[in-house]
C-alpha cells in the first residue's frame, strides 16, 4: 500500500543519515562530515562519507550517494517503500495507509489473495508432510531416501500433497477459498463434469519463495520414476499477478546473503540441486527451474554481486544450457564462469556423493572463465581442421562482442589469443567488424555490406560521446547554486517607477528564475530543466523548495544529481584570484551568482547567433534574410551588454 506523501517527508527527515548508515558502516568524524570504508565497493583507504548536516552520504570512489532510504536500497537490496518502513520502525514513526482508489483497492486485494492461498497452501503442505501417515510414509521417506536430512526439509518448507484426488481443494473450499479462485492460481484442475481435483495430488512439494521470503507459487514432484513419461515429473504453479517464471529464481531467498558475503552466485538447474548444495554447507546457490535463463533473472542476481558460476550437468543438454546463458550474462556486464561437471553427475548426485571440501576442491579446480570453457569445448571437434577452427575465432569473438566495456573486452581478446594460438591483432579485426557490424543493426541498417578493412586498432567505444549542449557546465553551476544558496538572500538595488534606487531583498533563486525567464533562457538539459521548473512553480507561490526536497526526489535523476552537486563543496572565493577582493560573504555570493548568470546567457547567445548566422548563409530569399539579419543584431546587441556586465562584474 503506497505511504502517503507527508509520511515520506516525515520519516525522510526524522532519519539521521549517520546513524542508519552507523549500523552497518564505522564512520570516523573528520571535519564536518564522517568518513568510513565503501560497502559498495572495495577500497583500503575510507572514500565513502556522511554528511549529517544535508542528511546525505557519498562515496568519492565509486560515486553511489543519497539518502537513508537510498542507502538501505543499496545495502540491504530492498525496495524503496521497504526501505520507508525499515526507517519508520527504527524512529517510531506510525505509517497512516492511503485510501486507494476502488481500481487499486481490486488489484492490491486479488494480490494479498493470492499471497493468502500460497501461505495457506504451504502450512498445509508441509502439515501433511509430518503429521500424516501418509505424508511420513510416502512424503518424507522420498526425501530421506535421496539423502535428505531435516534442517533442510525444514527449512526450505518442503511438503507433501495427498494422493487423494480432491484434497487439498475439499480442504480450501472448507476454509472458504472459493473454486475458481483455486484454478486460477493453479492449485486444483476443473474436470469435464464441473468438479474440482488438485493439480498436485500425490507430489512432493516445494515452496518457491520471493525476494523476501513471501511464497509465490509451487512445484511438486511425482514420486514414481514414470518410464513412459505420461506424467510430467514436475508440476508447477501456473503463471499469476505473483508468480512470473522469467523473473524468479528457486532458493534467492535464501541465499541472498550468502551471495553477497561470497560476491558470487552459483546457478544450477533444479530445485534438487539447490537443495543438496544447501546441505552440504554452500549457500550462495539459486536455480533458474526448468526455463532456460533469462535477463530478468541475470538483473536479479546482479542485485547481489556481478559473479556469476554456472554449474550445469556434465552431460551435453547441460553444456548446451550453459553456452546460451554465458552470453545473456556477459551482455548485462557480468562475470561468468562455468563449471561442468563429470558426466554421470548432477549438482544433487554430486553433491551426495562428495563431501563438502571435494566439491569446493572441484568447484575451484573446474571453474573455467567462459573463453576457456567455450574454446576447448568447440576445438573438441575442430583443432586439427583450419575451416573449423575458423568458425570457432569467430564464435568466440562473437561472444566478447557482447561485452559491453571495452577494457574487458580487449582482456578477453588476449586470453582468446594465448588459448587459439593467433595473433591477438586478427583476432582485434574480427571484433571490430563484429562491432561495426552490431553497432550497424543497432541504427537499424541491417543487411549493408560492411567492408573489409585491415585495420588493427583498439575497438571502437560506442559512440556515446554525445556533444553536449552549450552551456552545459554553467547550466550545472547555476543548478547548484539554486541548490545549496537558493533560499539565501541578497540585496538587491533596483529603480522604482519614479526613477528612484529602492533597496529590497531577494533569493538567490528569485534572481536566478526572473533573470532567466526575462530573457526567455530555457535550461538545455532534460534534468536541469526540471529543478529549474520547480523552482519557479514554487517561487510563483511564495516558497522556495530546500535540498531535501531534492535529495528525496521520487525522480532518481533529479535525486542522484541534486545528491551529485551538493556532495562537492562549493567555493565562494575564486574571486580573490581574479584580483577581487570582496567584503562580505554576501557580495561574494551575489557577485558569483551573477557572474554564473551572466557567463551562462553568454554562451547561449552565442550560441544562437551562431545558428542564425549559418541561416542567413542558407537563406536565398532576401527578405527572409532581412529578418534573420535583425534577430542577429539583437542578439549581438545583448551579448555587448552582456560583456560589458561580465567586464563590470569581474572589475569591480
Ligand atoms: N522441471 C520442470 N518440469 C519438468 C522437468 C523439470 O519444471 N517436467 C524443472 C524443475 O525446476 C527441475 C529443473 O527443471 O528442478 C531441472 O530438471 P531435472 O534436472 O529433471 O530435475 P531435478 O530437480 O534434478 O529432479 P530429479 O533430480 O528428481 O530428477
Ligand atoms: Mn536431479
Amino acid at each position: 500500500m503506497p505511504i502517503p506523501r507527508e509520511t515520506v517527508d516525515l520519516i525522510l527527515s526524522t532519519a539521521r543519515i549517520e546513524e542508519v548508515v552507523g549500523e552497518f558502516v564505522s564512520l570516523k568524524k573528520r571535519g564536518a562530515n564522517l568518513w568510513g570504508v565503501c560497502p559498495f565497493h572495495n577500497e583500503k583507504t575510507p572514500s565513502f562519507s556522511v554528511n549529517p548536516a544535508r542528511n546525505i552520504f557519498k562515496c568519492f570512489g565509486c560515486g553511489k550517494g543519497g539518502d537513508s532510504a537510498r542507502f538501505l536500497m543499496e545495502h540491504e537490496h530492498i525496495t524503496y517503500p521497504e526501505a520507508l518502513r525499515y526507517l519508520a520502525k527504527k524512529y517510531n514513526i506510525q505509517i497512516e495507509e492511503k485510501e486507494l482508489t476502488p481500481e487499486e483497492r481490486m488489484a492490491q486485494t486479488e494480490r494479498e489473495k493470492m499471497f493468502n492461498i500460497n501461505a495457506f497452501a504451504d502450512k498445509y503442505f508441509v502439515d501433511t508432510l509430518w503429521n500424516t501417515d501418509e505424508g511420513k510414509s510416502v512424503g518424507l521417506e522420498y526425501f530421506r531416501e535421496r539423502g535428505y536430512l531435516n534442517p533442510i526439509i525444514e527449512k526450505f518448507h518442503l511438503g507433501y500433497s495427498p494422493s487423494k484426488w480432491e484434497a487439498f481443494t475439499e480442504y480450501a473450499k472448507k476454509n472458504g477459498y472459493d473454486p475458481e479462485f483455486l484454478e486460477k492460481v493453479g492449485f486444483s484442475i476443473k474436470r469435464q463434469n464441473g468438479e474440482y481435483y488438485d493439480r498436485y495430488h500425490g507430489r512432493v512439494m516445494f515452496p518457491i519463495h520471493n525476494l523476501t521470503g513471501k511464497v509465490i507459487g509451487f512445484g511438486g514432484r511425482i514420486l514414481q520414476s514414470d518410464p513412459e513419461k505420461k506424467l510430467a515429473k514436475y508440476q508447477n504453479s501456473p503463471e499469476s499477478e505473483i508468480y512470473q517464471k522469467k523473473e524468479t529464481l528457486y532458493g534467492i531467498y535464501f541465499a541472498k546473503s550468502a551471495i553477497v558475503n561470497k560476491d558470487e552466485c552459483i546457478l544450477v538447474e533444479g530445485y534438487f540441486d539447490v537443495l543438496r548444495m544447501h546441505q552440504i554447507g554452500i549457500e550462495n546457490v539459486v536455480a533458474s527451474s526448468g526455463t532456460s535463463l533469462t535477463t530478468e533473472q541475470i538483473r536479479l542476481i546482479k542485485r547481489y554481486t556481478k559473479n556469476i558460476t554456472m554449474l550445469y550437468d556434465g552431460d551435453a543438454a547441460g553444456v548446451h544450457a550453459a553456452l546460451r546463458g554465458t552470453d545473456m550474462i556477459l551482455a548485462e556486464g557480468m562475470n561468468v564462469r562455468v563449471v561442468v561437471l563429470p558426466p554421470e553427475h548432477d549438482p544433487d548426485t554430486f553433491g551426495k556423493t562428495y563431501s563438502t571440501e571435494e566439491v569446493n576442491k572441484y568447484l575451484k579446480d573446474n571453474a573455467k572463465d567462459f573463453i576457456r570453457f567455450k574454446t576447448e569445448l568447440l576445438l573438441q571437434d575442430a583443432a586439427s581442421d583450419p575451416i573449423k577452427k575458423g568458425q570457432v575465432v569467430r564464435n568466440i569473438v562473437e561472444t566478447i562482442s557482447v561485452v559491453p566495456d571495452a577494457i574487458f573486452r580487449i582482456a578477453y581478446v588476449k586470453e582468446t589469443s594465448r588459448l587459439l594460438d593467433m595473433p591477438e591483432e586478427t583476432l582485434m579485426v574480427e571484433l571490430n567488424k563484429q562491432l561495426r557490424a552490431k553497432f550497424k543493426k543497432s541504427l537499424g541498417v541491417e543487411g549493408e555490406v560492411i567492408p573489409d578493412e585491415p585495420v588493427v586498432a583498439p575497438p571502437q567505444e560506442q559512440p556515446q560521446e554525445e556533444t553536449l549542449p552549450p552551456g552545459y557546465y554553467q547550466e550545472r553551476e547555476l543548478v547548484k547554486l539554486l541548490l545549496v544558496y537558493g533560499s539565501e538572500m541578497l540585496n538587491d538595488i533596483h529603480q522604482d517607477e519614479d526613477g528612484q534606487e529602492v533597496e529590497t531583498e531577494i533569493s538567490v533563486a528569485q534572481m536566478i528564475v526572473d533573470d532567466l525567464i526575462n530573457d526567455e533562457i530555457v535550461f538545455n538539459d532534460p534534468v536541469n530543466k526540471k529543478i529549474f521548473d520547480v523552482y519557479d512553480q514554487a517561487l510563483n507561490s511564495g516558497d522556495i523548495p530546500d535540498d531535501q526536497f531534492f535529495i528525496s526526489n521520487e525522480d532518481e535523476q533529479v535525486s542522484q544529481l541534486a545528491i551529485d552537486l551538493l556532495s562537492t563543496p562549493y567555493k565562494l572565493d575564486h574571486w580573490e584570484n581574479h584580483g577581487i577582493y570582496v567584503k562580505s560573504e554576501e557580495s561574494k555570493l551575489k557577485l558569483t551568482v551573477q557572474y554564473a548568470i551572466l557567463r551562462y546567457k553568454d554562451l547561449i547567445i552565442d550560441a544562437r547567433r551562431k545558428t542564425i548566422q549559418d541561416q542567413i548563409k542558407e537563406e536565398q530569399d532576401p527578405d527572409n534574410q532581412l529578418i534573420l539579419l535583425k534577430q542577429k543584431k539583437h542578439w549581438d546587441d545583448l551579448r555587448v551588454q552582456i560583456n560589458k556586465m561580465l567586464g563590470i562584474v569581474i572589475a569591480k
